[in-house]
C-alpha cells in the first residue's frame, strides 16, 4: 500500500556520478550542526515567542528543546544503522516505504528551503538595523515585502543568492568558513548574556504567562506557551542537517553521534540563558515587534556600541545557517532524483567542485523568492510544519526498525527507545496543533501537491519499483 521499502542493506553504491565524497569528520558535523542550529531563532524569533507567550517564552524553549532532544536521539540511531544522505526521508523509505517516504521528503523541502528564507529574512533585519544605527538610510521600499508596506527585501534575496553561490562553488570550502562563523555568533550571544543578564528584573516577569499554557486564538493570532513553542522550536532545528550529510563523514558512526548531540546540548543551554536575559532585561511587550530584538535589549540598556556589534556578528554570521540549510536542502533533493523520484538529471553533481549545480541553483532560487516577498513568522511557521511533520517519521522510524531489524548493526544506540521515540512523535505533533490553522491548512496544501506529483510522475519512475532494482 505505502510502496516498495528500501532494504538497509541496499543504501550504499549508487555508480559513479552519483556519489558523495567522504570529505567531512567531527569538528566540520558539530560546527555544521551549531552553525545549522543557531541563527535567526534565537537572533530574532524570541521577541516573537515573547510576544505570543510573555516572560515563559523561556518554558516554551524548554519544551521546544525537550521535544527537539527526543527526535536528535532518535536521529542519532538511524542516521548511524542507515549512513546515507537523505536523513529523515531515507529512514521512512527503509522504514515505512516509499510514498510516506515520499511525504517525508516533500516535507522537509518545506523544511530546509522555508528555514533558509527565515534566516535570510532575519539577517535582513539585522542588516537594516546595523545600517540605520549607523546613519545611513536606505530606501524602505527595498527593505520588505508588500506586507510590510515595501516591495522587495532585497537584503535578504541578495544574501539567498550569495549563499547559493557558495554551495556551488564546492562543499568542502563552506564547511572550513562555517567555522569560523559558528564561533563568532557564538561570542556575540555570550556578550549579550554577559550584558543582559546583571540588568535582570523580577517585575519584567510578571505577569509570567498572560496567555496560559494551551495555543489558543486570541485576536485572530495563536497565543499561549505552546503557540511560542511551535514557533521558537525554530530555533532548535537544523542537527539534522548533519544526519543529512551522512555519507560525506569520514566515521559516521563516532562522528555523527557527536556532532549531533554535541550540537544540540550546546545550543540548548545557551538558548536557556539568552531567553531569560532578553524577557529579564525588558518588557516582553516592547520585544515582540522588532525585528532585531537583541540589538534593541542591549540598546535599551544604554550599550549602543555592544547593540551595533551584536548586529555586526548576527550580519556576519547567519548567513551560515542559510549555507547548511540549503545544503541540506540540495542534498534531499539530490536523493531523491537519484531513486527516481524526482528527474535523476537533476541529481547530476558537478566533476569540478563535487556538488550537485543544478539542484542548488534551483533551491537558491526559491528560496530568495520567497525570503524577498514573504513574513518572517509566517515563513518560519510553515518551515517548522514540515520539520515536525518530518521528526514524527523519524520517532516512528526508530520504533519500527528496533522491532524489524533488532540486530542490524547501530553505531549509536537511542537509550529508552521506545519512549524516546514516543515522546518524539507526541511532542512533534503537539507542537504541530499548536501552529496557527492558516499554516496547518498550506502545509496540507503542499502535501497535496507533492502527492499529485508523486502518483504523475515519482511512482512510475523509482528505481526500486523497476523489474531490475535492488
Ligand atoms: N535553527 C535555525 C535558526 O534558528 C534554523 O536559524
Amino acid at each position: 500500500m505505502f510502496g516498495p521499502r528500501k532494504s538497509i542493506h541496499a543504501l550504499h553504491g549508487h555508480g559513479a556520478g552519483h556519489t558523495l565524497a567522504k570529505t567531512l569528520s567531527w569538528p566540520h558535523l558539530i560546527a555544521l550542526g551549531v552553525g545549522a542550529i543557531v541563527g535567526t531563532g534565537i537572533y530574532t524569533l524570541t521577541g516573537v515567542g515573547a510576544e505570543r507567550a510573555g516572560p515563559a517564552v523561556i518554558i516554551a524553549f524548554a519544551i521546544a528543546g525537550a521535544v527537539c532532544a527526543c527526535a536528535a536521539l532518535a536521529y542519532a540511531e538511524l542516521a548511524t544503522m542507515i549512513p546515507a544522505a537523505g536523513s529523515a526521508y531515507t529512514f521512512s523509505y527503509a522504514a515505512m516505504g516509499e510514498t510516506i517516504a515520499w511525504v517525508v521528503g516533500w516535507s522537509l523541502v518545506l523544511e530546509y528551503s522555508l528555514a533558509c528564507s527565515t534566516v535570510a529574512v532575519g539577517w535582513s533585519g539585522y542588516l537594516v538595523g546595523w545600517i540605520e544605527s549607523a546613519g545611513i538610510h536606505l530606501p524602505p521600499a527595498i527593505l520588505s515585502g508588500p506586507h510590510a508596506g515595501g516591495i522587495i527585501n532585497l537584503p535578504a534575496v541578495l544574501v539567498a543568492l550569495g549563499v547559493m553561490g557558495m554551495l556551488i562553488a564546492g562543499t568542502r570550502q563552506s564547511a572550513t568558513l562555517n567555522i569560523l562563523l559558528v564561533i563568532i555568533k557564538l561570542v556575540a550571544l555570550t556578550v549579550f548574556v554577559a550584558i543582559a543578564l546583571p540588568h535582570f528584573q523580577t517585575a519584567n516577569m510578571e505577569p509570567f504567562a498572560p496567555y496560559g499554557f494551551a495555543s489558543t486564538e486570541i485576536l485572530g493570532e495563536k497565543r499561549g506557551i505552546m503557540a511560542a513553542a511551535a514557533i521558537v522550536f525554530f530555533a532548535f532545528y537544523g542537527f539534522d542537517a548533519v544526519a543529512t550529510s551522512a555519507e560525506e563523514a569520514k566515521e559516521p558512526g563516532r562522528d555523527l553521534t557527536i556532532g549531533i548531540i554535541g550540537s544540540m546540548l550546546v545550543c540548548t543551554l545557551i538558548y536557556m540563558l539568552v531567553a531569560i536575559s532578553a524577557v529579564g532585561a525588558m518588557s516582553y511587550l516592547e520585544l515582540g515587534n522588532s525585528p532585531e530584538p537583541l540589538a534593541l535589549v542591549l540598546r535599551s540598556l544604554n550599550q549602543p556600541f555592544a547593540a551595533h556589534m551584536v548586529a555586526l556578528a548576527a550580519v556576519i554570521a547567519l548567513p551560515s545557517v542559510i549555507l547548511v540549510m540549503m545544503y541540506g536542502q540540495s542534498r534531499i533533493f539530490f536523493v531523491m532524483a537519484r531513486d527516481g523520484l524526482l528527474p535523476r538529471r537533476l541529481a547530476k553533481i558537478s566533476e569540478r567542485s563535487g556538488a550537485p549545480t543544478l539542484i542548488t541553483a534551483l533551491t537558491g532560487t526559491s528560496v530568495a523568492l520567497v525570503a524577498g516577498f514573504f513574513r518572517l513568522d509566517e515563513i518560519a511557521e510553515l518551515a517548522n510544519a514540515g520539520t515536525l511533520i518530518a521528526f514524527v517519521a523519524v520517532g516512528a522510524c526508530l520504533i519500527i526498525m528496533r522491532r524489524r531489524e533488532p540486530d542490524a548493526k547501530r553505531l549509536f544506540r537511542c537509550p529508552a527507545a521506545y519512549v524516546v521515540g514516543t515522546l518524539a512523535i507526541l511532542g512533534c505533533l503537539y507542537l504541530f496543533f499548536s501552529l496557527p490553522d492558516k499554516t496547518i491548512i498550506r502545509f496540507l496544501m503542499w502535501n497535496a501537491a507533492g502527492l499529485v506529483l508523486y502518483f504523475i510522475y515519482g511512482r512510475r519512475h523509482s528505481i526500486l519499483s523497476k523489474p531490475a532494482a535492488v
